[in-house]
């Protein structure tokens, strides 16, 4: 019966498997590095189950203007280590519309794509949601610098973007400190501050400012500028996330209210390019043969994640739904960040001066020792004197005796007998 069974849920397999057979792949929104390794890994995944790849241009932009490819093995060569994306990437109004939807949906039939990779954020998402429902199997795969989908601890490009930020922002600091200026560094993340919270904490930054929490107090944040330079820091980094924005007027008015030189450096799409990192081609390549293996299983309206060290699939609704929880834990993260770098300075000045004290106390503790062993070695040095007197006089005591001398001659005997010695002192 059980041998039953598994034949019949590997025929059922094949037959999936059997009814998907052109896979379509479009990158849409923001572009992230690793987006190409997930490209490659979609075609040579789908390539080596048999099945058709087409490419998509220009995400839903191009799907509804049919800029439809087909691709093989070559077309994804060498690409792997490029930033940016080789089916180019694009944001489209009409794919909001019932109407745009529609269309996009009857594209793809006309094409043949039976199974759809959209790889992009939670935008893109909420379009392939649509054409799930207008009987398009699609499976998304988050790719975006913001790492701000919920249901997934990596998106692809976020790690080369944070790094090739936080490098960005060490080379900023180096001047910062060397001129004594305040910096006012602002990166990427319209609606999420992500990028701001790693960065702050790989930099060392003295005040994150995230989207999420706009109305920082700036006031608290000038008294901390100030307080930090009584206490000879050399340099203040603010790391400010593009939704918060203002940088350049941030920093004049910082400049103002403290007198110390402010600057503002905006990093900007430098953010969004760049070779990947290691990790985003290895995640990025794992999820792209996962989201065909997917289709293969018949699942769509589904989403590729990556929680608490696994692949797995969510509904795209379940993953959309997610965005009130993420906003919470995103501030909490910051609060965290705030503690563990501005409670973390103010605990090394306290210990500053506990290490001062306890210095101070330890140093008048050996005066103390040192002046009692003074004392006692004084003592000890005078004994001996008396002693070695008593020895002197009795051995004068013992040549008098001998001698059977009277008084005088035995005083001169002694006063003789104490400068051979040496030591006339001894009798002051
Ligand atoms: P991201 O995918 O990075 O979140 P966007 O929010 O700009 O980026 O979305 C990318 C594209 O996805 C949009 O230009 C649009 O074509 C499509 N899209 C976004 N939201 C929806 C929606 N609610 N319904 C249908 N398509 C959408
Ligand atoms: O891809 C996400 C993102 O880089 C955000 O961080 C940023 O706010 C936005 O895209 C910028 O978009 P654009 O390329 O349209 O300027």
């Amino acid at each position: 019966m059980a041998e039953n069974k598994t034949v019949d849920k590997e025929k059922y397999l094949d037959e999936i498997e059997d009814s998907i057979r052109t896979i379509g792949v479009l990158t849409s929104g923001g572009d992230a590095p690793g987006m190409n390794a997930a490209i490659r890994a979609v075609v040579r995944r789908a390539l080596a189950k048999g099945l058709k790849v087409r490419g998509i241009r220009r995400g839903y932009h191009g799907l509804l203007k049919e800029e439809i490819i087909d691709m093989s093995a070559r077309d994804v060569s060498d690409i792997i280590e490029r930033g940016g994306t080789v089916l180019q990437t694009a944001r489209c109004k009409t794919m909001r519309t019932e109407e745009g939807q529609q269309k996009a949906a009857a594209i793809c039939k006309k094409y043949g794509i039976d199974g759809l990779v959209v790889i992009g954020g939670d935008g893109s998402f909420a379009g392939a949601q649509k054409l799930a429902n207008l009987g398009v199997n699609t499976i998304g795969i988050p790719g975006t610098i913001d790492l701000d989908i919920a249901c997934t601890d990596y998106t692809i490009g976020f790690d080369t973007a944070v790094n090739t930020a936080m490098e960005a922002i060490d080379k900023v600091r180096d001047t910062s400190t060397s001129h004594e200026r305040c910096s006012v560094i602002e990166v990427m993340g319209r609606d999420a501050g992500y990028l701001a919270l790693w960065c702050g904490i790989a930099n060392g930054a003295e005040k994150i400012l995230m989207p999420e929490e706009k109305d920082y107090d700036e006031k608290a944040l000038i008294k901390d500028i100030l307080e930090n330079k009584k206490r000879g820091k050399k340099n203040y980094i603010i790391i400010n996330a593009e939704g918060v924005g203002d940088s350049i007027n941030m920093a004049k008015r910082i400049e103002d209210a403290t007198g110390i030189e402010t600057r503002a450096t905006i990093l900007g799409h430098m953010q969004r390019g760049g070779s990947p990192t290691c990790k985003d081609r290895v995640y990025a390549s794992t999820m792209g043969a996962m989201a065909v293996d997917l289709l293969c299983q018949g699942k769509t309206n589904r989403v590729v994640g990556y929680k608490n060290g696994q692949f797995i699939d969510f509904d795209i609704e379940e993953a959309l739904a997610m965005k009130a929880e993420y906003e919470e834990k995103l501030k909490a993260a910051n609060k965290e960040a705030e503690l563990i770098l501005s409670d973390a300075r103010k605990t090394a000045v306290h210990n500053e001066q506990k290490i001062i004290d306890e210095a101070k106390e330890e140093a008048a503790r050996i005066i103390e020792r040192a002046n009692k062993e003074a004392e006692l070695e004084k003592q000890k040095a005078a004994d001996d004197v008396k002693q070695q007197i008593v020895a002197v006089s009795a051995m004068i005591a013992s040549k008098l005796i001998a001698k059977s001398i009277d008084e005088s001659e035995s005083n001169a005997i002694i006063e003789q007998t104490l400068n051979e010695m040496g030591e006339n002192t001894w009798r002051n």
